[in-house]
């Protein structure tokens, strides 16, 4: 007895209970998940959570940015509880303009300290619940039926060769292609990073709406190479697809994928028994079942042999209350929307 998960367990038990007995009216305790990150971990998540606290979860699995604008549009009538996923930029602005609930959970001792200081920098609004680093993907197989160098930086992505042999996400939608803008602009300098872009964006063959799909397409044989993050070209090589993982030479960004309570949650227990859930080892060794292959948060929680080694990524600096601010994420989403993605390709 007396372990920070017997008093979670204790905890969990309480608030079911309470939820199940305590109101009057029988009414199953419910919970609303809003989730970005890989749509299997979003359904093992829930059904985990489902099986451990008889708390009914409906979840939707959308991309960071989208579910950012989607509970700010729902800011006055809330319908989600918990945003569980997802890079942490949106998640940081969400705190920002008091779009979630600060919450100290007392899972916090069991994590790293970027974990904390995600939550720290945002009022405890957000807290980092994985780490990922950026990179990209290519597929093999493709890359030398077309005789096409394999290509190890980012400069090289921008190269005439690699023509319609690019894929990566849309950054209005997607968490991934936003650590992506903000990466480059952050590794060349804005002006720079802009010309980059443009370059960058005359070899695209599709901006796709979810950050991960472009290197889903390259396992497929659809496109050569997806700028992803590196866990999730990892996954598909693990899968068995002929995908090779790149970190790129200049250096490369990174994501502290983060997990926020909606403010106004219908179901404020339940979102706090989730979060507390979602922080302990058990719930986050579940990554490993679905070959989700970021660094977890929790200090006890195991990472597999095939994750990325952080050890040899060359990381920057990424300025994450920078680029995770309001004011920053839309000013430069705007300008990516006006002098980038409208130039002909
Ligand atoms: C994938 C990655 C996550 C990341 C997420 C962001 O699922 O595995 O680490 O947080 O993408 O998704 P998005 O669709 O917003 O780029």
């Amino acid at each position: 007895m007396g372990g920070p998960h017997e008093k979670l367990k204790l905890a969990l038990f309480a608030t079911v209970a309470t939820v199940a007995f305590g109101g009057g009216a029988a009414q199953a305790a419910k919970l609303t998940l809003y989730c970005s990150a890989q749509e299997d971990w979003c359904q093992l998540m829930a059904r985990s959570f489902e099986d451990a606290t008889g708390i009914d979860v409906n979840m939707t699995r959308k991309s960071s940015g989208e579910t950012f604008a989607q509970i700010k549009a729902e800011s006055s009538n809330p319908k989600g509880d918990v945003w569980w996923g997802g890079t942490g930029d949106p998640h940081l602005q969400a705190a920002e303009e008091g779009l979630t609930e600060p919450y100290v959970s007392p899972m916090r001792a069991e994590l790293h300290p970027w974990a904390i200081s995600q939550a720290e920098s945002a009022g405890d609004r957000t807290i980092g619940i994985y780490s990922g680093a950026l990179g990209y993907g290519y597929n093999t197989e493709l890359l030398a039926a077309d005789n096409l160098p394999e290509p190890q930086c980012w400069a090289d992505l921008v190269k005439p060769e690699y023509k319609g042999h690019v894929q990566m996400a849309n950054p209005n939608s997607s968490g991934t292609a936003y650590t992506t803008l903000a990466t480059i602009v952050q590794l060349f300098g804005e002006d720079e990073g802009f010309e980059f872009m443009k370059k960058l964006h005359a070899n695209i063959n599709q901006y796709t709406k979810s950050g991960s799909a472009p290197i889903k397409a390259a396992a497929r044989g659809e496109t050569t190479i997806g700028i992803v993050f590196q866990h999730d070209a990892v996954k598909q090589a693990v899968k068995g697809f002929p995908i090779k993982v790149v970190s790129p030479c200049e250096g490369t960004g990174y994501e502290i994928g983060s997990m926020s309570i909606i403010a106004g949650a219908r179901n404020m227990d339940e979102a706090k028994a989730f979060y507390d859930w979602a922080l302990t080892a058990d719930a986050q060794n579940l990554a490993l079942e679905v070959n989700a292959f970021q660094v977890p948060s929790n200090v006890n929680a195991k990472t597999s042999d095939a994750a990325p080694d952080f050890s040899k990524i060359k990381l920057i600096d990424y300025d994450f209350k920078k680029y995770g601010s309001s004011a920053e994420r839309k000013r430069l989403l705007q300008k990516w929307d006006e002098e980038v993605s409208t130039l002909p390709q």
